[in-house]
C-alpha cells in the first residue's frame, strides 16, 4: 500500500467532508473560481477558521487580499471589537474587496491597505496578533523580516502556499520557475531553523506553515 496519503481522491474525501460556503460567501468563492482569481482552498479556510478562534487575536494583519475572500472568513472568527488589516497591490482587486467587505457587513472592522504589500508592512507601527501572508510568494523572506518586527509576542505567522505545489521538492524544475523555487525553499529554511520562531510545516491545501513568535522563556 501507498504510504502517501495526500492523494486527489484523500483531498476530494476531506473536502467533501467540511463545511460548505453559504450565501454570499459561496457566491464570492464561485465568482473568485469563475474568473481564476486564486483564494484559499477550502482545507485552508477550515484551518484558518479554526486557528483566528483559538488564538482569538484582537489584531490580525493579511498580505495578498484578493477579492477579500480570506480576510472576510478570519474577520467573522476574531473576537467582538477585533481588527483585520489586509493588503493589496492590485487596485481592481482591491476594489472588489472593498465591496464584498461592505456587502458582508466588514467595512468597519476590516482595512484595506493598497500597495505592495513590503512597502505598506514597512510602514505599519502598531503590532498584530496574527500575521497571514498570501502575497507574491517570491517576497516572502522580505515580509519575514518585517513580520517578525510587527508581531506581538506568542503572535502567530501563518504562511500559505509554500508547497507550492510540490515544486520546492522537485528535482526537474522548469527554468521560469527556478527563481520562486530557490526563494521559497530559502524561506522555508530560514523559518524552519529562526531563532524567534517556533514552526511547523503542513501539508493542507497547498502547503502551510505555522509559526510562533517566541516570548523569550526558556530557549
Ligand atoms: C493568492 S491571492 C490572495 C488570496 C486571498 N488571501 C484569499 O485567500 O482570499 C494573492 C493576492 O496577492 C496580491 N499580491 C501579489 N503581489 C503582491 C504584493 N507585492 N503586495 C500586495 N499584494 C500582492 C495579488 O494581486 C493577489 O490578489
Amino acid at each position: 500500500m501507498d504510504d502517501r496519503i495526500q492523494t486527489d481522491a484523500m483531498t476530494e474525501w476531506i473536502r467533501s467532508r467540511l463545511d460548505h460556503d453559504e450565501g454570499y460567501l459561496l457566491e464570492m468563492a464561485l465568482q473568485a473560481r469563475a474568473k481564476h482569481i486564486p483564494i484559499c482552498l477550502p482545507e485552508t479556510a477550515a484551518l484558518l477558521k479554526v486557528l483566528v478562534r483559538m488564538a482569538a487575536p484582537m489584531r490580525i494583519l493579511e498580505a495578498g487580499t484578493a477579492i477579500g475572500y480570506s480576510a472576510a472568513i478570519m474577520s467573522m472568527c476574531q473576537p467582538l471589537g477585533g481588527i483585520l488589516d489586509t493588503m493589496e497591490i492590485d487596485e481592481d482587486m482591491a476594489e472588489q474587496a472593498d465591496n464584498h467587505l461592505t456587502a458582508l457587513g466588514l467595512s468597519k472592522r476590516v482595512r484595506v491597505l493598497r500597495g505592495d504589500a513590503a512597502d505598506t508592512m514597512q510602514c505599519l507601527q502598531t503590532p498584530y496578533d496574527l500575521i497571514f501572508l498570501d502575497a507574491a510568494k517570491g517576497q516572502y523572506m522580505n515580509y519575514l523580516t518585517e513580520a517578525l518586527r510587527l508581531l506581538t509576542p506568542n503572535g502567530l505567522l501563518i504562511c500559505d502556499n509554500v508547497l507550492y505545489k510540490g515544486l520546492v521538492a522537485a528535482s526537474e524544475v522548469k527554468h521560469k520557475h527556478r527563481t520562486i523555487q530557490t526563494r521559497l525553499v530559502h524561506f522555508l529554511d530560514e523559518l524552519l531553523h529562526h531563532p524567534s520562531f517556533e514552526t511547523s510545516l503542513l501539508q493542507i491545501g497547498d502547503g502551510i506553515t505555522l509559526s510562533v513568535r517566541k516570548n523569550g522563556g526558556n530557549a
